[in-house]
């Protein structure tokens, strides 16, 4: 009965992750999967998550079903981290917020809702995008398609033809826009650039579909989010996924939340039915544990307080990588090349290193970045990054095997 089923020739970021705890060597780095690892090259558990969860232990809560559209704590948290708390749209009651199995799961929620209610509508996504977003899109039943983004040449931006490419979609056409820390490039608008598509947006009658998958690994949480905020002051009819994932280090609790900014309170509503909806057809309602430690940090001043300086440690932890490996192969591969890795923000730089420079890398050296060249510069550590950099080097610099 199955014969006719193909091999599944596997996901170009998670099997590549299965692939690296598989790999025997000792002294193998894993730059590919999106994921924060710490100054000793392990995932770090907040100390405010822990606390949150020791206190949601010590009640013993029976786990009921949540409500379809999630724990009702967790999405006033996430709506309030993700707009600001106060936000006009949210006083307004003109956003409907559920939450979601991680920021993946956002985006497919979305993704449903969207092709149900606008059904001649097309997704536009960045051109690179996060390798998933074209999955879910796709699976989703949606004609996906691009617009010019990252300039190889440059590791910088393609704005003119980003906005002009924009700016002649056909009304209630889908634009996928990464709010910070753009996966897999790195390259961020400038808050002026933003300022500059923002109108766009709003004249030609578009739908901003934003994936904040990276809020406070940017610039700061409330700087990484200038965009939302930006897109739901000029009344810009906008989704928005975002993931607890990386900036709580709950990868595995599948935390994430969809919003849709509205006209007004009653039409939010209707949108929140239908999200609701939505959620039930997929999997009827989400997760309880990781919601409950989300909703009890947001919820607590102190452990906010203690969230925010954790999550600090870690951006200032980035950047710092960042310049190290910037510095680690000075003289040793071409200027161009080297400035990606300090001109780029988040977790991600787009190397520049070719598919078969990278497989060098894995095969000879054991060291794993993805296939397109980005690496996750939240892997490297101080122990770690002159070996990568030498690496690089081997594989890269003036001397290497063509
Ligand atoms: C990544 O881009 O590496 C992460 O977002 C993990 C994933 O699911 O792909």
């Amino acid at each position: 009965m199955f014969e006719h089923i193909p091999a599944y020739p596997g996901d170009p970021i998670l099997s590549l992750n299965e692939d690296f705890q598989r790999d025997p060597r000792t002294n193998k780095v894993n730059l590919s999967i999106g994921i924060y690892f710490d100054e000793n090259g392990t995932l770090p558990v907040m100390s405010s998550v822990r606390e949150a969860e020791a206190a949601i232990v010590a009640q013993g809560m029976p786990r009921s079903y949540l409500p379809m559209s999630g724990l009702p704590a967790y999405r006033d948290a996430a709506q309030a981290l993700v707009f600001g708390a106060q936000s006009a749209a949210r006083a307004a009651g003109r956003i409907a917020t559920v939450q979601t199995v991680g920021g993946s799961g956002a985006l497919k929620v979305g993704a449903d809702f969207l092709k149900r209610h606008f059904p001649g509508s097309q997704i536009w996504l960045s051109d690179p995008s996060w390798e998933n977003h074209r999955v879910v899109f796709e699976a989703a039943g949606h004609t996906v398609n691009t617009y010019p983004y990252y300039d190889d040449a440059t590791g910088g931006l393609r704005f003119a033809a980003m906005r002009d490419t924009i700016d002649a979609l056909p009304e209630r056409s889908i634009v996928l826009l990464h709010a910070c820390c753009h996966n897999p490039t790195g390259v961020d608008l400038t808050k002026d650039q933003w300022r500059e598509l923002v109108p766009v947006l709003q004249r030609r009658n578009l739908i901003a579909f934003v994936d904040m998958a990276y809020q406070g690994f940017g610039d700061g949480l409330e700087e990484d989010a200038a965009c939302v905020r930006m897109l739901a002051d000029a009344d810009v009819p906008m989704i928005v996924a975002n993931s607890f994932s990386k900036n709580f280090s709950l990868y595995g609790e599948r935390c994430g939340a969809l919003s849709v900014v509205c006209k007004d309170a009653a039409q939010a509503q209707r949108v929140l039915g239908q999200l609701t909806f939505t959620i039930r057809a997929n999997y009827s309602n989400p997760p309880m544990h990781g919601a409950r430690l989300v909703a009890g940090v947001l919820g607590d001043a102190k452990l906010r307080a203690s969230w925010d300086d954790e999550l600090r440690v870690m951006r200032d932890r980035i950047h710092e990588m960042r310049h190290a490996i910037h510095e680690g192969l000075a003289g040793r591969v071409d200027e161009v090349m080297r400035a990606r890795y300090i001109a780029q923000v988040g977790m991600f730089t787009y190397t520049g290193l070719s598919a078969e420079q990278v497989e060098t890398l894995r095969v000879e050296h054991g060291i794993y970045l993805l296939r397109s060249g980005r690496m996750c510069v939240a892997g490297l550590n101080r122990s770690n990054v002159g070996y990568v950099a030498q690496a690089i080097a081997a594989v890269a610099g003036p001397g290497a095997r063509p």
